[in-house]
Parts: C-alpha cells; structure tokens; sequence
C-alpha cells in the first residue's frame, strides 16, 4: 500500500499542529503539506521538532485562496483532507466577525470545491459543539441536536458544516464532520481560557473571570480530540457527523481555581493565589452550557478519550511552565492590543 498523503489546512495552530505530530509518532510511511496562512494563531514553532522530517512540508496559504490551493492540491493529490483553518476564537468574533464569515465559510467552501475537483478519499470539516448553541443545567447534544449557533464564530462553523453535507448529499463528495468539545493542552494561544489563566498566574496579573464564573465547559485533551479525529477519517461512514467528548464538564470558576492551585504547587509563589481572581462584565450572548454526548463515536468507532482530566491539566500547566521561551514569543504587540480591546472596557 502505497504512503497516505494528507492536506491539513491550519496546521499551524493550536489542534492542528498537535494532530500534525500525532500522524508523524504514529504512521510511518505518510506523506503531510500543512497549508495554514499564518494568522495570529498559527506558530511555526509548535513544529520546530518535524520541519526536516521528509514526510512534513508546509506551505503558506489562505484556503480562500482559489488559485493556490487549487496549484496546491493539483501537484500532491493527496488522500484525506482535513480542515482545522478557521477563526477560532469568541471574543474575537464579536469584536470582529467579518474575518469569521470569510475564513470560515468562504475558505471552507473553496476547499470542498477543490476536493471534489482533485477528488480525495476523505473530506473532514473539523467542526466544534458551539453549533449546537447553549444548553440549561440538564442534557447533551447529540448529533441529532439542532444547530442553533448564538455567536459569529459558532454562526459561521454551523454554516460550513451545512456546505460540508450539501457537499455530500448533491456531488456525493465523501465527507465526515466531527464536532468537538473545548480543547486543551501544549501550543494553545493564550486568548483561551486555560492558558490565559495559567499566563496571569505567571505573570502574577488579574484573571479576569467573564460573568458569574458559573458557565460550563466540557473539556478534553488535545492528543484525545486528535485519536479521535484519526479514528474518523479511517472508520467514519461517509455523510456522517460525530461528537467528540470526554465526559468532563466543569465551570470556569473551578477550572480557573485548580489552575491557581496547580501553579502554586509547582511555583511556590504567594503571588499566585485566588485573589488574583477577577470577575469582570460578562461576554455578549455567552454561551451558559455546553455537554457532548459521544456514544455514537464510542459504539460505532470503538473510539475512547484516555486522558484523566486532573493528570492532563497538571501536564499541560508543567508543559507551559517548561516553555516560556513559546509563551513569550506569542504576548506580541498584536496579542496586547487584542487584549487591551477586549478586556480594557471590562
Ligand atoms: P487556532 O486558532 O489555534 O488555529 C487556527 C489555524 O488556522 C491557525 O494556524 C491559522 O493561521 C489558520 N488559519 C486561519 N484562517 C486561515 C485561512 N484563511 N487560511 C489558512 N489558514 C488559516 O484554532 P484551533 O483551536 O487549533 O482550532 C482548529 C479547528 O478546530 C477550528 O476549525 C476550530 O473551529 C475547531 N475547534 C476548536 C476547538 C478548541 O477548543 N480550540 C474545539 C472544537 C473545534
Ligand atoms: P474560551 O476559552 O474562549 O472558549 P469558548 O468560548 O469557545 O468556550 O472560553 C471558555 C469559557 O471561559 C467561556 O465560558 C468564557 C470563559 N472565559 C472567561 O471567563 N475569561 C476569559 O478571559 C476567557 C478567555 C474566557
């Protein structure tokens, strides 16, 4: 059997780079172009290990980029192609939501036209839970949930996801769609709530807490959304959408508290204690819940996440701790007015 080639858009980011490592400990003989246009969030650095590995290649583009991807897609023929580029954050989309609309609509749109064009075994569009909206204090979504997106950024996922099916059920494109819960782990730009946090125990600066610190996040690690994604696109059956999950769901006030707690441990620091906690004007339209129901994964997929939650925030915080050579690089000029724009009114 000849080597696998994957065409990962956005592999420059925060999951992205993580699964892009993945593939490379995991197959051998596999060929990846990583084409991501290097937006704030993307980092070349969170692949400094494998840029002269002969199975990796990158190459600088925008996937709304006919032309390129197209020129692109035209000379590696690959076999899957798999779509993590897109405007990732809230905040932003509020402040923003042109970009979103663009990048994560448009782009998506031009790459399904170009998988279908070159014809590839897999089309994934790597999709969030934000689609399905908020939930009260009881409940998951399924995949059968309605979309009810409530900000820009879920707005425009939802809106990919739709072309991603039309894509399927009019030019029988084969595609999967996968939909996961927040993220976290190494390389996760410190906009989000995981590493903001850990960012401002180090610092010692206020931690600034949207609301009444009482919204709800499921969360799971990076390297299990990344198994999961693997799973997809070798088992997934054509058209079909799955939830990915790792049954932990938390407020933002504990996550936030345990952080504290774990940094305090490793740094002995009197600064770093619950007073650097911060409640602030709460996000425009936040989201009050989100829980994923993932047995459609586990039962058909035989897919299972293996990261406790407690052990996985504990290696995440000594990972950020062990780096802060990559954390300072990121607090840039465009990092510290985004963070002046968002929180200076709050
Ligand atoms: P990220 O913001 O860290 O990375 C996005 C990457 O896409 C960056 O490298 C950026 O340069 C690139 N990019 C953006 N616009 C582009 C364009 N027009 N052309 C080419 N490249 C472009 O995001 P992330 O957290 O790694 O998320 C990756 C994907 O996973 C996104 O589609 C996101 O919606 C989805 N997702 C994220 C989470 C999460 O918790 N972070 C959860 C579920 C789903
Ligand atoms: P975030 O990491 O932005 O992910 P998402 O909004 O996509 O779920 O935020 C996670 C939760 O943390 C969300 O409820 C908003 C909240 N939050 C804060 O309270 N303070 C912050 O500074 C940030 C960035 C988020």
């Amino acid at each position: 059997m000849s080597a696998k080639k994957y065409f990962i858009t956005g592999g420059a980011g925060f999951i992205g780079s993580n699964f892009i490592l993945f593939l490379l400990r995991k197959y051998r003989d596999i060929r990846i172009v990583n084409f991501d246009n290097l937006t704030y969030a993307g980092n070349l650095q969170n692949l400094a290990a494998v840029e002269n590995d002969p199975r990796y290649s990158f190459y600088k583009g925008n996937i709304c980029d006919t032309i390129t991807v197209g020129t692109v897609l035209a000379d590696f023929r690959p076999d899957y192609l798999v779509n993590f580029a897109a405007e990732s954050h809230v905040d932003r989309s509020i402040e923003s939501p042109d970009i979103f609309v663009t990048s994560n609509i448009q782009g998506t749109q031009n790459l399904l036209k170009a998988a279908l064009q070159y014809g590839v075994e897999k089309y994934l569009q790597i999709s969030t839970d934000e689609v399905y909206g908020s939930l009260g204090k009881t409940g998951y979504f399924t995949e059968s949930t309605p979309l009810k997106p409530r900000s820009p950024y879920s707005a425009s996922k939802a809106g990919a996801d739709l072309l991603t099916q039309a894509y399927f059920h009019t030019f029988d494109l084969p595609v999967n769609i996968t939909r996961c819960s927040n993220n976290y782990g190494r390389f996760q730009f410190p906009e989000k709530l995981i590493p903001l946090t850990i960012l401002h125990c180090l610092q010692g600066k206020k931690i600034p807490v949207y609301g009444d610190g009482k919204n709800i996040r499921d969360w799971i690690h990076v390297d299990d959304h990344c198994s999961a994604i693997d799973s997809v696109l070798s088992k997934g059956v054509p058209g079909e959408v799955y939830n990915i999950g790792s049954d932990n769901e938390r407020s933002n006030i504990e996550i936030v508290k345990s952080i504290i707690r774990i940094v305090g441990e490793f740094r002995k620091d009197p600064v770093v204690s619950d007073a650097l906690i911060h409640f602030v004007e709460d996000r425009k339209g936040h989201d009050r819940r989100y829980a994923i129901d993932a047995t459609k994964i586990h039962k058909e997929l035989n897919w299972c996440p293996s990261v406790a939650f407690e052990t996985g925030l504990k290696e995440t915080i000594a990972w950020y701790l062990e780096n802060p050579g990559w954390l300072d690089s990121i607090v840039s000029k465009e990092y510290l007015s985004y963070y002046q724009k968002v929180y200076g009114m709050r």
